[in-house]
């Protein structure tokens, strides 16, 4: 198994290096094999240096080229209340690489980003309590589920029973993958019919 040490790792927009995408799609599609991954080739295409972006963790190999093994994805939240913030979405790295500390190390990388280049004050993300000791290692903490609006979550669809909830709002020309499936009400979403915690983290420069 691979050391922690000998891995020689970056995380950089997926939009920078579109010859990535197959890449990360293998990825995306390994780990939720209900997602839809094509579509990186369109959001790559109209992502800028903003929100919303897919961020790419890249293994720089010697003699091969460099492969994607993580990925996550940044979207905006639209709270009225909350200072410019990121909801995290699509987390996750390569099945062969878990247990190496690259997740840790993604989601530090992934702060520094969205601190420094899109301005964010705060992260917020849903995750399984199977998964919340991860996030607790990293400082995020419980946040009231209701107060999150967000917009043009879930462009890749893992989730296999809800595809939006009530507080998202469609990202203009994407509106069609909300038909994909139901949207979470707000009953459902106070029901935590996701299965799922809502988490915050307040960024700073340090
Ligand atoms: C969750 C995930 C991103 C973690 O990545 P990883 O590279 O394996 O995690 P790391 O090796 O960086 O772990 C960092 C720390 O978190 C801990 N940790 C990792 N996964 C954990 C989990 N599921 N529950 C509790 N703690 C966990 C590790 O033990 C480690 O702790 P340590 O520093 O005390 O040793 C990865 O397992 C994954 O891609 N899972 C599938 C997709 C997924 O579930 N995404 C999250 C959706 S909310």
């Amino acid at each position: 198994m691979a050391q922690r040490e000998n891995l020689n790792v970056s995380l950089c927009p997926l939009h920078t290096r579109q010859d990535l995408i197959e890449s990360c799609a293998e990825l995306i599609k390994i780990t939720w094999p209900c997602s839809k991954p094509e579509r990186l080739h369109r959001m790559a295409a109209e992502e800028t240096s903003g929100l919303p972006c897919c961020l790419v963790l890249i293994e720089h190999r010697e003699d091969a080229p460099d492969v994607v093994v993580g990925h996550v994805r940044l979207v905006t939240v639209t709270s009225p209340e909350t200072p410019r913030s990121a909801y995290l979405e699509a987390i996750c790295i390569h099945p062969s690489k878990r247990g190496l500390g690259l997740g840790y190390k993604m989601m530090k990388l992934a702060e520094r980003y969205a601190y420094d280049n899109l301005g964010c004050k705060q992260m917020f993300l849903l995750c399984l309590a199977t998964t919340l000791g991860f996030y607790e290692r990293l400082s995020y903490q419980l946040y009231p589920v209701l107060k999150l609006e967000t917009e043009g979550i879930n462009l890749l669809s893992h989730s296999p029973k809800f595809a939006t909830w009530y507080g998202n709002k469609p990202l203009k020309g994407w509106e069609f993958v909300y038909s994909d499936g139901p949207c979470a009400s707000k009953e459902v979403m106070k029901r935590r019919a996701f299965g799922q915690l809502t988490l915050r983290k307040y960024l700073t420069d340090s």
